[in-house]
């Protein structure tokens, strides 16, 4: 371990900055532009960093060339956070602090990092007596200049330092900054993959809409704009919507066309949709809505598959056009309005789920609050959430609190005409018919899980309960099909 006390640089700084590629450097600015901040700054190639210090000299930055002289500029307890790709390079970052660093440091990844990396990391680290904090960033380039949402994880000691720092820079909403000490270990990376998770399932439910609303309306791209600037407007009032009418609203420098139309059909995804799936299928949470939105993303991206779309046969009338397109419109929207509460809901029922199975204290209603402002899925609705913990902490599921029984019960109608027009006309609507089919099931008073326990108990004994009496119980198929008391096997 070197001696601090014995380097060139002098310990100013109070918070670090480890990466600075774009959401590094912005967030090293916003840190540098909040009072009582003055800010480390370090990238492995020492060009970034003088490029970033000449170019920003009223941040003040005091950049380090090696992690030596970047451990020595810091005061204890030294805080750096490390805004490097996820995976490999965040834990050679970490081994690089933890030799440099000591005891009682805190080390902090902002990266987007699976949570079960982050519980390993942070047992590593703190059995090698460092603070670890796995903090989710949102907000992308300009949320980390001029305010993200932040979500920490990690210890309390760690909190008792960073809490401040972070208050600093976090997006304001209604007055409160954007940040809540999550939980402990991965809780913070854990809550921001789910937040990725629901913005996904919102921009898809964002794209049938307007896929909907063009094929049924003949509607222009920039037509379509001046609608989602309306609804942004009203209860759908929301930074995705907002963006969406900017988007539709561009033109193609080079062909004079829209620009949604000239920009390829297969969207991409890094894998923060895919992890939220994988998660709530280990922690049996059906979040259908997040599944069929990270699946679109796929089924767009496999080209060769879709190039047999030609041989499928469509429905007999392919000319679909609504008779009324304002009413449509509306229609779209409350099914727009009823789909995105399902997913939130899922969301938030896998946070429960995630809490309940890794150990940690979530605040559901923080949760809804610090997602307020600067992340990407910043909404109005968001304050219709927070509300509903607030009244009903340990809500079952929170699309079941009155609000959303109110918006659920007005929207109902035109989401069942929604998911019946797109059906009839070949739309492609997964994420709006697999929201209504999930609200359908929650209501439904009998389901026909129970035909599946018959046939699980036929085939492999597996057994089932009875609606009459308690205990578990195995039909003899292959005897004289008595029924006798079982074990249960699930
Ligand atoms: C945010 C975003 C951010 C990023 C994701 C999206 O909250 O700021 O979610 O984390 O945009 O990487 O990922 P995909 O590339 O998978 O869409």
């Amino acid at each position: 371990m070197p001696d601090a006390s014995t380097a060139s640089v002098s310990p100013t700084a109070n918070i670090g900055v480890v990466g600075l590629a774009v959401m590094g450097s912005n967030l090293a600015r916003n840190l540098a532009s909040r009072e009582g901040n003055t800010v480390a700054v370090f990238n492995r190639s020492y060009e970034k960093t003088e490029t970033l210090v000449t170019e920003h000299p009223e941040a003040g930055f005091v950049p380090a060339s090696t992690y030596e002289e970047f451990a020595a500029a810091l005061q204890k307890p030294r805080t750096a956070i490390i805004m490097v790709k996820a995976g490999g390079p965040t834990d050679a970052v970490i081994d690089e602090l933890m030799r440099v660093f000591e005891p009682g440091d805190i080390i902090i990844d902002g990266g987007n990092s699976l949570f079960t990396d982050t519980i390993r990391r942070e047992k590593a680290v703190r059995e090698a007596g460092f603070n670890f904090v796995g903090m989710g960033v949102s907000g992308g380039e300009e949320g980390a200049l001029l305010g993200p949402s932040l979500m920490p994880g990690g210890p309390d000691e760690a909190w008792v330092t960073l809490g401040p720092i972070l208050r600093s820079i976090a997006a304001v909403a209604e007055g409160e900054p954007c940040v809540t000490h999550v939980g402990h270990d991965g809780a913070g990376h854990f809550v921001k993959m789910v937040h990725n998770g629901i913005e996904y399932a919102d921009m898809q439910l964002i794209a049938e809409a307007y896929d909907l609303i063009r094929r049924g309306t003949g509607k222009t791209p920039a037509e379509i704009a001046d609608v989602f600037a309306e609804w942004n407007r009203g209860e759908l009032e929301s930074y995705l919507i907002e963006i969406t009418a900017e988007v539709l609203r561009q033109n193609d420098a080079a062909t004079g066309r829209p620009l949604v139309d000239v920009i390829v059909d297969e969207a991409g995804a890094k894998g923060t949709g895919a992890w939220t799936v994988q998660t709530a299928l280990d922690l049996g949470v059906p979040v259908s809505g997040i599944a069929e939105a990270t699946f679109a993303r796929s089924l767009s991206s496999h080209r060769e598959q879709r190039d047999v779309s030609g041989a499928l046969p469509g429905p007999s009338d392919d000319a679909f056009t609504v008779p009324d397109a304002d009413a449509f419109i509306e229609q779209v929207r409350l099914a727009l309005y009823a789909s995105k509460i399902v997913a939130y809901s899922q969301g938030f029922d896998e946070i429960r789920a995630g809490a309940a199975q890794y150990g940690w204290t979530i605040d559901l209603g923080a949760i809804s609050r610090i997602w307020r402002g600067g992340c990407i899925i910043r909404a109005q609705f968001l304050n219709r959430i927070a509300d509903a913990y607030a009244a009903e902490p340990e809500l079952p599921v929170l699309l079941s609190a009155p609000y959303f029984v109110e918006a659920l019960g007005r929207a109902q109608a035109a989401w069942r005409d929604i998911v019946q027009i797109a059906a009839g006309a070949g739309i492609p609507a997964p994420a709006f018919s697999s929201s209504l089919a999930y609200y359908d099931g929650l209501r439904a008073e009998r389901l026909p899980a129970a035909l599946i326990q018959g046939q699980r108990d036929f085939f492999g004994a597996h057994t089932y309960r009875r609606t009459d009496k308690p205990g578990t119980f195995h039909t003899l198929w292959s005897g004289d099909r008595t029924e006798i008391e079982a074990e249960d096997t699930h």
